[in-house]
């Protein structure tokens, strides 16, 4: 078995994450946040901060750090502090920098701020009255989409000639990233340029970013993050902390540490939005799909920043029907903003498709096993691209046999004073990857490093640079230093969308292929040991003739230090051929007890074709962590929001997450067939896959268990009496 590289050093404590780093002189920041959902700042009276013992210096709206608007790959960024406009409770407006961080807090509590108020909008119920008129869901992304098949006039015809119908409504509730590592930044400035320790999702990202926001050239600034302490989507962006410590420490000629307070990163983030969800299924009495119908709502911040694409993300790909229409509205509030968490759209939209294909299993008296399987699809619905690799009905049949599904009774099934059911689900993820750009560095001590900026947020990135790039050298890993999260490197993109081992894989496998050219050409050279000979490369060797040295013998023998190279790549013609996606059969055992009706998990087990799979333990790890998630999102999650836009329940005494004991043995199980259509790697995303259609599956399985369809998330010991 593999060990991550830096599991020593994360559970020795050695890691320094972000705000571990100290520096000579430097000083605290401490963000101040609005007490209103809506409303203009009149003024901030700071006069009592500024007179408050180790204060350097105060920051707001009416005095503020200079801070452009960058323009991201996710379109502009928020940037705080830059106007009197207040759009939800716990919006950054003030920036107190202390010699210590009690200091730079106690004075925060000092600073009174006058607004005036305007009305807030914070029920996404009361926001869907008007949610007809919302605007579009995204650039780029058309809020509907109808693919009818020849002869069919309307959606509603196809309806109509459906044998079973099945409709209904679901809802999933707003939840918190809740990272362990609260979003922090540490910010240094020497000579006009800026380094910066911020956990992150993408380090080179993150200096070009914080290069556009401080009017800086990219190359002036320096983003270091070996270690992140969970991200998610959560630290895509540049943080509130990243952006403040960065202008202040310009400001004040000190290096600044600002982190946020955990109460602070529930509202000062963003998280996932809230949806309702409208689902229309009909079908053949075999069970076959003839039409399937998505209409999402999705709360967002008052700007309608983000979408939560549920209908795009999952019915649009999912299943093979003959008619699809979909549709995706926005409706923005008085909240925190929405962000991507692990698979936006997929997550949500997967307990309302996967509840919805449950009921219609219901209806059709079939079992959910085989309604799925029959409705297994050999490309997207409307579209020509076959899926490259697709092994989802052996997911279905391997878990099944694997979980004991054929014991599933179809009522209660009683244990002592326990209710027992177990529900099924279908996860997809689709297989993305981005440009990225790998160094190889041959060492004549014949070890090498690989090497790219990019960040590991926990995910194992580090390790498969490791494993990759000995595959790739024909050397062993002990031999090779990883290098990560360091925007000096080469651009390794973006730790997201469960693209990192595909982009940064395929990367290092091209920087491989050159660097083994170069070495074969350099042996073979004139004056070279191999002087005009045919030179092959295998095990770390030159080869010529029954001859042979390594590579670092031979680099030694030609004077030389380093052999260097890079590798770049980027999704390319293979999107022209195929549909690319990960899939995966969630299988859950719920215990639901008769008299208190509270619900557990008692077993569970996913089924993943991930492609090939480079790290068992780590991939592993990130299916359980997924699935844990999506437990989580089904039972504890959800963020309650007061009408006057206050988190009710905005911290970690309040917010829900289950703990070891609400978590039963998580069985991970993979049907591994190297993906090598989408990259020579032949590795797809698993990051974010195991998380989709557990929630549906517990909801299926409290449904077997007990009787009670509950059509929203998460659901409660109220749901159930
Ligand atoms: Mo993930 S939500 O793509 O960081």
């Amino acid at each position: 078995m593999i060990t991550r590289l830096d599991a020593p050093l994360k559970v020795t404590g050695q890691a320094k994450y972000g705000a571990d780093h100290n520096f000579p002189g430097m000083v605290y920041g401490y963000v101040v946040l609005s007490t209103i959902a809506h409303g203009e700042i009149e003024a901030m009276d700071f006069a009592a901060a500024r007179e408050a013992p180790g204060v350097l210096g105060v920051y707001s709206p009416f005095d503020p750090l200079a801070l452009r608007t960058p323009t991201t790959m996710f379109g502009e960024a928020w940037v705080p502090l830059q106007d009197k406009e207040v759009t939800y409770y716990g919006q950054p407006i003030g920036f107190v920098v202390a010699e210590t961080f009690e200091q730079a807090r106690d004075a925060a509590a000092l600073v009174t701020i006058a607004y005036r108020p305007l009305p807030a909008r914070t029920s996404l119920a009361e926001g869907l009255a008007d949610a007809e008129d919302a605007p579009p869901a995204r650039d780029g992304a058309p809020p509907t989409l109808e693919v009818l098949e020849d002869g069919v006039e309307t959606f509603e015809d196809a309806l109509a000639a459906s044998p079973v119908v099945v409709e209904a409504t679901y809802s999933t509730a707003t939840q918190n990233h809740a990272a362990m590592e609260p979003h922090s930044a540490v910010a240094v400035w020497d000579d006009g340029e800026l380094t910066v320790y911020s956990g992150n999702q993408a380090s080179n990202l993150q200096a070009e970013y914080l290069a556009m926001a401080l009017d800086l050239p990219t190359e002036a600034v320096h983003a270091v993050n070996p270690f992140v302490g969970g991200a998610f989507g959560g630290k895509a962006m540049v943080s509130t902390p990243l952006f403040l410590a960065a202008a202040a420490a310009r400001d004040l000629g000190r290096p600044v540490k600002a982190a946020l307070a955990r109460e602070q990163v529930f509202t000062a983030t963003a998280g996932r939005a809230a949806t309702v969800q409208k689902m229309t299924l009909g079908a053949e009495r075999d069970g076959s799909l003839v039409a399937l119908r998505h209409d999402s709502w999705c709360s967002t911040d008052a700007a309608g920043s983000f979408v939560e694409p549920t209908s795009h993300g999952t019915s649009r790909e999912w299943y093979a029907t003959r008619n699809l229409a979909i549709s995706q509205k926005i409706v923005p509030l008085n909240v925190p903003p929405t962000t991507f968490m692990r698979a936006p759209g997929e997550a949500p939209g997967s307990f309302a498709l996967e509840s919805a294909m449950d009921e219609l299993a219901v209806a059709l008296g079939m079992d959910p096993v085989e309604l799925r399987i029959k409705n297994n699809s050999i490309a997207p619905p409307g579209k020509d691209l076959q899926w490259a690799s697709k092994h989802l009905d052996e997911c279905f049949r391997v878990g099944a046999q694997r979980f004991g599904w054929a014991h599933r009774p179809p009522g209660t099934r009683t244990d002592g004073d326990w209710l027992v059911g177990m529900g099924v689900a279908t996860a997809m993820f689709p297989a993305l990857r981005f440009p990225a750009t790998v160094g190889i560095t041959l060492n004549a001590d014949d070890t090498a490093v690989v090497a790219t900026s990019g960040a590991d947020p926990g995910t194992g990135l580090l390790t498969v640079l490791s494993l990759v790039g000995a595959e790739s050298l024909d050397i062993p890993a002990d031999r090779i230093t990883p290098k990560l999260g360091d925007s000096a490197l080469p651009p390794g993109g973006l730790s997201g969308g469960s693209t990192a081992t595909a982009s940064a894989g395929t990367a290092i496998m091209l920087a491989a292929t050159k660097a083994i050219d170069e070495l074969v050409a350099l042996a073979s050279d004139a004056g070279a040991p191999f002087e005009g000979r045919e030179v092959t490369y295998a095990d770390g060797r030159l080869f010529a003739d029954g001859e042979t040295m390594t590579f670092g013998e031979l680099l030694r023998t030609l004077g030389r230090e380093t052999l260097e190279v890079t590798g770049s790549s980027a999704p390319g013609e293979e999107l022209t051929k195929h549909s690319f996606s990960s899939w995966g059969a969630q299988f859950v055992e719920v215990r639901v007890h008769k008299w208190t009706r509270e619900a557990r998990v008692s077993r569970m087990l996913g089924v993943f074709d991930a492609g090939r799979i480079i790290n068992d333990q780590a991939a592993r790890s990130q299916l359980m962590g997924g699935m844990i998630w999506g437990v989580s999102a089904a039972l504890h999650e959800g963020l309650e929001i007061e009408a006057n836009g206050r988190l009710a329940n905005g911290d970690f005494a309040s917010y829900l997450i289950p703990v070891n004991a609400d978590i039963p043995e998580v069985d991970v199980h993979f049907v591994e067939y190297p993906d090598t259509l989408h990259n020579a790697v032949g590795a797809r995303g698993l990051g974010e896959i195991g998380t989709v259609g557990v929630a549906a599956a517990v909801a299926n399985a409290v449904y077997n268990a007990t009787g009670v369809r509950v059509r929203h998330i998460p659901i409660t010991i109220e749901d159930l009496l």
